[in-house]
């Protein structure tokens, strides 16, 4: 199946129009990866590519725009699409450190944070907007995660990655604190990365109704804010 990469600013310039409503790479990404049959598989692809793309516009100060590739996995079992955002931006540390200041002296705590439903270091200004509501990467995080697929972010010397569930029971437990989760490793690399990665593995024959699914999350989202760190998908 194909993969398909598209580094330097052309990225950039069309991840800044996906921004404003009408990005054909955003369209593309049916056509790249042979999704025209399995519509909601697409939304979950489209809204994680356009979320983690929107991150790097609003956040990164990345002077080379984004790199994006995927690639879609149909021989052997699980069917899955695997992507990656990398930018090498300012990172996400510096970043949130404006509005948390803890998030300055650790990768790792910035890193949890960034992941955390409701923060947000998104500040008025060019991209960044008042409807910045802090949940790109908690709403990413679900989608891998309940599909039965993996979530990996990587920013300065953190790196965190959350391994597939191991039964459709866990893959539905969903937590605000990534730190909460059960299958995370969380490790310090010996030379940071200038920017961040993320990436994240969803697995296509999991899907049945995005919309549905993304409604409970969104649904979800004041609950977590109000401080309950554990939801149960039912
Ligand atoms: N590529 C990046 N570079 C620098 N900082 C980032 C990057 N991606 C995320 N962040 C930091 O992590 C925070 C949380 O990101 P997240 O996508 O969850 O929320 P948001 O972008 O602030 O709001 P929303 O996604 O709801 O519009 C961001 O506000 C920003 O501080
Ligand atoms: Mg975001």
């Amino acid at each position: 199946m194909p993969s398909f990469i598209f580094p330097n600013s052309t990225s950039f310039h069309t991840a800044k129009s996906f921004f404003e409503g009408h990005d054909p790479f955003i369209r593309d990404i049916s056509a790249l990866l042979h999704l025209d049959q399995e519509p909601d598989a697409l939304a979950a692809v489209q809204y994680c590519v356009s979320e983690l793309l929107r991150n790097v516009i609003e956040h990164s100060s990345s002077p080379d725009g984004a790199f994006v590739c995927a690639h879609r996995y149909t021989k052997g079992s699980p069917h899955r699409v695997t992507l990656a955002v990398a930018d090498c931006g300012i990172g996400i540390a510096e970043y949130l450190s404006e509005n948390y200041p803890d998030a300055l002296g650790s990768d790792r705590i910035a890193i949890g944070l960034a992941m955390r439903p409701g923060i947000t270091g998104a500040r008025p200004g060019l991209y960044g907007t008042p409807e910045n509501a802090g949940a790109g990467l908690f709403i990413t995080r679900c989608i891998a995660k309940g599909t039965g697929g993996y979530f990996f972010i990587s920013s300065g010397d953190a790196v965190y990655r959350l391994r597939r569930g191991l039964n459709p029971e866990s893959q539905v437990e969903l937590y605000a604190d990534p730190y909460d989760e059960t299958r995370y490793d969380i490790w310090e690399l010996r030379s940071s990365w200038m920017g961040t990665v993320v990436s994240v593995e969803i697995r296509t024959d999991q899907i049945a109704d995005f919309q549905g699914f993304f409604s409970w999350i969104r649904n979800h989202l004041p609950q977590r804010v109000s401080g309950e760190s554990r939801i149960r998908f039912t």
